[in-house]
């Protein structure tokens, strides 16, 4: 937010009707729910690097929805898909990873990423769009609400798995979560997008951010509970577990699947390999790894305690 020391400013809706011209009742209704466009600094997502993470924070959202986090990652090789300006692979570096790859498609976050790394002097991470190779653990945070093809990128991500291997998701807010709209930065409001249409919500968000966008997609996928379920089903993965953390912890509604919708903030899944599948994604194994894969096979997998949300 910016400092409010300056002298009397141009009221919201004078600048909106400079900038949209007439509004509707609904635009009107939504800029009388919004913040005052000089009250918010932050122009696009990806301007804003790393605005709520430090290396010290950022593997909170791990530790507190997978226990014994740390001890999974120590000493193995981590890949963090979706991992925007670099602090989760920074800090698994720092907590022990032997060697972590982040992979993004944003070349403004591969820059702060490396830059970060280079800032921090960590050792052992290294950041690029395409991630090369086997992981003992996949970590991706809040990105597959994001993803353009989220069935393809889960079922690349249990693909770079070692056989043993595991994926570590946890993302949100939902789609139909009181947040799932993201666009918090200006209305602070809950369910925008079941209140107002698409083009209301973007011509009012044209206001804050400049970059053109009219859609949500293709920033959102709209991921809801449902699709999730049904994304896990399709993509052949292994489900070791699937639990959900609900608005202010609110009990039961998880186990409901209208209220589960609506007040399903976040999805934290571990995930692992379907051995008697063929994945055609995976990179290609070498012989020592696919005489792992025989050996694992044969044993029963372990299991990865997660808590109820
Ligand atoms: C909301 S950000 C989360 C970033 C980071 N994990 C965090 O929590 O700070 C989602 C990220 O996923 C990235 N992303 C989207 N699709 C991707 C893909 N197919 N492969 C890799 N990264 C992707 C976006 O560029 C964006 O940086």
């Amino acid at each position: 937010m910016k400092s409010a020391t300056r002298g009397p400013r141009t009221p919201k809706f004078e600048l909106a009707r400079r900038t949209l011209g007439k509004l509707s009742l609904g635009e009107r209704l939504l800029l009388w729910l919004s913040r005052h466009p000089e009250d918010v600094e932050v122009v696009s997502d990806y301007e804003a690097p790393g605005a709520a993470w430090t290396v010290d924070n950022a593997l909170q959202p791990f530790e507190a929805v997978f226990p014994g986090f740390r001890d999974a990652i120590r000493g193995k090789r981590v890949l963090d898909y979706g991992c925007g300006d670099g602090f989760q692979a920074i800090a698994l570096a720092r907590a022990g990873a032997a060697d972590v790859v982040g992979v993004e498609v944003s070349q403004a976050r591969l820059r702060h990423a490396r830059a970060l790394a280079g800032e921090t002097r960590t050792e052992g991470v290294e950041f690029t769009e395409k991630a090369e190779g086997r992981f003992d653990v996949v970590i991706s945070l809040d990105a597959v609400e994001h993803f353009l093809e989220p069935e393809e990128n889960l079922r690349e991500m249990v693909a770079a798995l070692t056989p043993e291997g595991r994926v570590f998701v946890t993302f949100g807010p939902l789609w139909f979560a009181p947040f799932g709209h993201h666009m918090h930065f200006f209305a602070p409001w809950p369910w925008l997008n079941l209140l107002f249409s698409e083009r209301t919500v973007y011509r009012i968000r044209s206001l804050y951010r400049k970059d053109g966008a009219t859609t949500y997609a293709p920033d959102l996928n709209r991921m809801t509970v449902k699709k999730f379920r049904s994304l896990l089903k399709s993509s052949g993965v292994r489900v070791e577990s699937l639990r959900y953390g609900t608005v202010k912890d609110l009990p039961i509604v998880a186990h409901i699947p209208l209220l589960r919708e609506l007040f399903v903030n976040q999805a934290n899944a571990v995930l692992g390999r379907n051995l008697d599948e063929v994945i055609p994604h995976a990179a290609p194994a070498t012989a020592k790894q696919k005489d792992r894969d025989r050996r694992v096979r044969n044993q029963p997998s372990q299991s990865v305690s997660v808590p109820s949300a």
